[in-house]
Formats: C-alpha cells, structure tokens, sequence
C-alpha cells in the first residue's frame, strides 16, 4: 500500500519488526523528517526526554565495529526469571522466530550467529539510536515508547521498515565515548530503519497478540 493513502489503523496493522534490509540507502532528509516528525509524540509534562542520533555510512560501520569488538553489558532488558503469562509469550516469540529461519533448538550456533545479526542492525542502511538521560525515571521511559512508536509507524507511512532494538543497551557504556554523548545521556534503545528484504526468510515472521480477554475490560456499559 502506498503511503499517502494510508490511515494510521493501516500503518499500525502494516507496522512489524523487520529483520533483514536492503542496503538501499535512505537521504538525510527523509531520516530526519522521521526523526523530526516523531517528536510530535506526548510527554508528560511536555519534557521530550528523547535525543536522538541516526547514523550511516561511516559512524554506522563505526558503531557497528565497536560493538563487535566490546564485551556487551547486561541489557536488563526484561526482569529476572520472567513470569506467565510473560515467559510463555517470550519463549514463544524465540521459537516463532527460529522455526521461520528454520534454526533447531539444537542448533546453538545458528541461533547465535542469527543473534548477532542485531549487531549490524540487521543490515540497515541507517541505524537510529535513541538516548536518555540516565537521571530520567520510568515515567520518562514510557514518553521514549511514545516516541518510539511514532517513529516507526511514520516509517511505515514512508514505505520504510523497521526493528526495535533494546538489544543496543547492552553497548551503552563502550558507545557513549564513540557518539560523542554527553556524560548523563546513554542508548535506550536502537531502531533499524531502512527498506524491507522482502526475500529474507526471517522478515515472513508474523507475531501474534494475546487474546483481549487476557487483558482488557469494559465496566460500567450494559452487557
Ligand atoms: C523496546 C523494544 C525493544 C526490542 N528489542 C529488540 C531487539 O533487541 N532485537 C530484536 O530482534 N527485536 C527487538 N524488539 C522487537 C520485538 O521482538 C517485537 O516488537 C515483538 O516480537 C512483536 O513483533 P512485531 O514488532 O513484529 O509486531 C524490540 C521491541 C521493542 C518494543
């Protein structure tokens, strides 16, 4: 679907973590009207506590080098020993996304290799990694995920993909020197931006959502 004929419900529908690019590479201008755009986002207090760096060419290869070098921090990218029904939808997001690549639980290496295809940001012409200043707290947090989300439903307007990735926390402290980033502000999160591999085994994963039942309701309207 084109872009300029597409209603938010559409893009929000359209909208999945890609996982392999073209390296097609995208002008500064696009970037940064998606960045720029994005930033329509809410926040509480209108605080924005987002800043923003998308990088490609060099400083991409650059981060990307780094990170393949540095020994990666732990993300904390969920809390210890997950719970139901929270475990189960993880475990089976992992699953889901080995069986479409066709990686057997066995195969350890694979599964590893496949890992680190995050550390080239899945091969993306553009990487965007979005910061915070480390004082922020959770509510702060949740205006990033606003931001975040924003992001990448433009994108899709754009015909664009994109993944998120916390993946990129695990290198906040080896890539703060290399962005250049001022001492408070670390990665919160990276995002993958580009066109779609419409080949690539993986992007065919389509992932499912908990059933409305199991966590939404309606009082006070007649039933
Ligand atoms: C904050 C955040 C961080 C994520 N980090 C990663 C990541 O590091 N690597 C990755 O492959 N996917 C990552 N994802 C993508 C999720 O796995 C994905 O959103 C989820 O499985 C639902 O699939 P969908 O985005 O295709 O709808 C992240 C998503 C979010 C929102």
């Amino acid at each position: 679907m084109n872009g300029s004929t597409m209603n938010v419900e559409q893009a929000l529908q359209a909208r999945r973590s890609v996982r392999a690019f073209l390296p097609t590479p995208l002008p500064a201008i696009l970037v940064q009207n998606l960045l720029q755009q994005a930033a329509r986002a809410a926040s509480g207090g209108n605080v924005q506590p987002w800043r923003v760096v998308a990088l490609t060419g060099e400083p991409l290869a650059q981060v990307i080098a780094t990170a393949a070098q540095a020994e990666g921090e732990d993300g904390g990218h969920y809390p210890a020993s997950l719970w139901e029904p929270y475990r189960t939808r993880r475990f089976a997001n992992g699953e889901d996304m080995y069986a479409t690549m066709g990686l057997a639980r066995e195969d350890k290496a694979g599964r590893l290799a496949w890992f680190a295809r995050n550390a080239a940001f899945f091969g993306a012409p553009v990487g965007v990694l979005i910061c915070m200043d480390r004082r922020m707290g959770l509510p702060q947090w949740a205006d990033l995920g606003v931001y975040l989300q924003s992001l990448m439903l433009l994108a899709v307007e754009q015909g664009l993909a994109s993944c998120p990735q916390g993946f990129w926390r695990r290198y906040r402290s080896a890539l703060a020197p290399v962005l250049g980033l001022p001492e408070p502000y670390e990665i919160a999160c990276g995002v993958a931006l580009g066109h779609e591999d419409t080949a690539a085994p993986i992007n065919r994963l389509r992932t499912p959502r908990a059933p409305w039942q199991e966590w939404g309701e309606l009082r006070g309207w007649p039933v």
